[in-house]
């Protein structure tokens, strides 16, 4: 018996086909034969075989029906043969695109191979400024205060007015800043922030006593720059006001900051200094973390304290009693202590670092050395 396939070799007359029925019967066996081999297929190249052996171009089962059993088709039958064609030629592209169209999903699905090596992204890390803060607000609040933050854009009434600093006082020259230009008939003249000051009046503005807050933030000031002087550095403001803190409170809470962030062995000393909005003002100095606070090391002067033994850190002082009367605060009832930290200093002494323009420069050279 001849196989469907064998007769699309041959033309109708060889096959004595003749009827409707005759020819639909040979298409229905060949869309059976098409749609077992179509179920059976399951790779790309299985795929892509029956493509070819249906529906190719030239020598497909396809190709070979149209041009035997279509087009050699007597007149009177081309119409329904070609009906009946058409029906087949579809259902197998149909067919194909579904087998197509399942490959396509399985390819979106393949997961991942896991035993591929991993791509390495670079890691950043915390600048070491962002880093120094972080210790220091940690000591901070260890000891009960808590973190504030403020704008780097004042009017001079918080950046100095209201810190005991009237227009025309002398030390407004040790803190001149920069001006924001501002449209004729602005209500306030606005500046770049001198120091985290401001956010004493501002937190008291806002709050009863017992207050105790750190304020980190960015401070601009007109300095050229050198290896210590910066026109954007960073400070950390202390603040603790009630109504029994004592300079002893002061002079301690200092200590142990000190100790907490250089190490249990050096010691602080203050002298003497002067600050509109505190009385007394002091700085606070820490014995040479380098050489021990002998001034001395390898047999000559110490290169960090350059033989004074001591280092000065920041300055500080116990409010002034006029500060309170910005802030509607009785000057008679409270008492408080004030700090402003310079942490690029801190940064500096306590990593060996010379030069603070390294903190401005985004050299990766030297960020990484401190991950
Ligand atoms: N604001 C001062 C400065 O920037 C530092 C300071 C803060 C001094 C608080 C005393 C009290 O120089």
């Amino acid at each position: 018996m001849t196989t469907i396939l064998e007769k699309t070799r041959s033309l109708f007359a060889d096959l004595g086909v003749s009827t409707d029925r005759e020819i639909q019967e040979l298409f229905r066996q060949l869309i059976e034969l098409a749609d077992t081999e179509h179920k059976k297929v399951i790779t790309d190249p299985e795929r892509e075989e029956f493509r070819v052996r249906w529906l190719g171009r030239n020598d497909s089962i396809r190709a070979r029906v149209k041009r035997n059993w279509l087009e050699n088709a007597p007149k009177e039958m081309r119409r329904w043969v070609g009906s009946s064609f058409n029906y087949f030629s579809e259902h197998i592209e149909t067919g194909y695109s579904y087998i197509k169209f399942a490959a396509e999903i399985l390819e979106a699905d393949r997961p991942e191979d896991l035993s591929l090596p991993g791509v390495l992204r670079p890691v950043g890390s915390h600048h070491l400024i962002r880093q120094v803060f972080q210790e220091i607000e940690d000591i901070f609040f260890s000891i009960g205060f808590s973190v504030v933050e403020g704008p780097e854009i004042e009017t001079p009434y918080y950046n100095f007015e209201a810190l005991n600093i009237p227009e025309f006082h002398p030390v407004r020259d040790d803190m001149d800043t920069f001006y924001l230009e501002l449209p004729k008939g602005a209500p306030t003249p606005l500046l770049l922030r001198t120091h985290t000051s401001p956010m004493q009046i501002r937190t008291m503005e806002k709050q009863k006593p017992p207050v105790r807050v750190i304020v980190p933030g960015k401070v601009y000031r007109r300095d050229n720059p050198d290896a210590t002087h910066s026109f954007a550095f960073h400070q950390i403001e202390g603040l603790a006001v009630d109504t029994d803190i004592t300079f002893c409170d002061f002079t301690g809470t200092i200590e142990y900051f000190v100790q907490q962030f250089f190490g249990p062995t050096v010691k602080t000393r203050f002298r003497p200094s002067y600050f509109p909005f505190t009385e007394p003002s002091v700085e606070f100095d820490v014995s040479c973390p380098f050489c021990g606070g002998t001034g001395a090391s390898n047999g000559g002067t110490c290169s960090k304290c350059k033989g004074a033994a001591w280092i000065e850190l920041f300055g500080a002082g116990m409010v002034d009693p006029a500060v309170y009367g910005f802030v509607n605060y009785d000057a008679k009832k409270v008492s408080g202590f004030a700090f402003g930290i310079g942490i690029d200093r801190m940064a500096m002494l306590k990593y060996g670092i010379d030069d603070i323009q390294v903190f401005f420069q985004n050299d990766v050279r030297f960020l990484r050395q401190f991950p």
